[in-house]
């Protein structure tokens, strides 16, 4: 009996003894930071960039940011320049405080730097002659018909609407959530983590040139319409007449 009254001490003592600071206020070790004060870019990277980026930047609904080749086509400047003050008409959201954003110019400066050094791979593109990042030039979307029908038509359809190996990319809503340098990246790295090739691999043993790369995505963007996602363009008008007799 008493023996179980000293155990039944011991371990109220025990328990006692296990909350160093007092009762309401948090140990040190739990106090959580504040979103700003973070500069673990794993943290970061998960709370922000995850979502759409995927774990560990290996691709999700946007591209693999962790992609050693797209790391090695985008410069610093770039990509921080869309960390801070993303993509307008996409889903690329501003970050920077100055943009709206909850990341500190240092938050994002941190992200930009880790992301290379984590994820890039010097030398990967020696000898390759890759393109520039940003096109040279507008484009020649006629000639851009032309260089689909070498490299695309193969994997996405002899127009773009869709084939057996890859989905259509002239839709007009996919057209309308996807900027020209996101197609341009997207033609330049491929998605390596979905099984599409990069510039190089389109067409067996022909690297796509510079020239044809702009050219292809003026074509692309040739194909955007006015008002995406509208099957029938009489349905507007008709909500426009309706909607005027209010
Ligand atoms: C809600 C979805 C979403 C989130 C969250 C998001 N992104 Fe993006 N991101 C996109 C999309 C979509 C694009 C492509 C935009 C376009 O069409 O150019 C993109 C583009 C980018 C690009 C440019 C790619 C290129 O073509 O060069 C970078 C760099 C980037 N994101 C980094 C980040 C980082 C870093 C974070 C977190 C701090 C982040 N993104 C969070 C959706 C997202
Ligand atoms: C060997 C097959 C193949 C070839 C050739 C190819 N692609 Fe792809 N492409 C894919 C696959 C696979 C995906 C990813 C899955 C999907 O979207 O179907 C993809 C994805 C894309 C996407 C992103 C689509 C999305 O929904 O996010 C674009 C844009 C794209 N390709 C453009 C092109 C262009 C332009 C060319 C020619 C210069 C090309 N591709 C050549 C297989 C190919």
């Amino acid at each position: 009996m008493n023996a179980i009254r000293y155990l039944c001490l011991f371990a109220l003592l025990l328990l006692l003894s296990g909350c160093s600071s007092p009762p309401g206020q948090p140990s040190k070790s739990v106090e959580v930071l504040a979103p700003s004060e973070i500069t673990d870019f794993r943290t970061l990277y998960a709370d922000n960039c995850a979502g759409c980026h995927g774990a560990e930047g290996r691709g999700g609904a946007a591209i693999a940011l962790s992609d050693p080749v797209y790391l090695a086509i985008a410069d610093d400047a770039s990509i921080r320049k869309v960390v801070a003050n993303g993509v307008p008409r996409t889903s690329m959201p501003a970050f920077a405080q100055s943009s709206g954003g909850m990341l500190t110019d240092k938050q994002i400066d941190l992200i930009t730097g880790e992301m290379r050094a984590r994820w890039g791979r010097q030398g990967i593109l020696d000898g390759a002659n890759p393109p520039s990042y940003a096109a040279k030039s507008a484009g020649n979307a006629q000639h851009g018909e032309t260089v689909y029908g070498t490299y695309c038509a193969s994997c996405h359809g002899a127009q773009g609407q869709g084939g057996t190996k890859a989905s259509a990319i002239t839709n007009d809503s996919f057209l309308a959530l996807i900027s020209d340098q996101g197609l341009r990246t997207i033609v330049i790295t491929g998605r390596p983590e979905l099984g599409a090739p990069d510039w190089r691999k389109n067409a067996p043993g022909k690297p796509m040139s510079d020239q044809e790369i702009t050219d292809v995505v003026a074509w692309l963007a040739s194909k955007r319409v006015q008002t995406p996602g509208q099957p029938y363009a009489a349905s507007n008008a008709q909500h426009q007449e309706s909607s005027n007799v209010h």
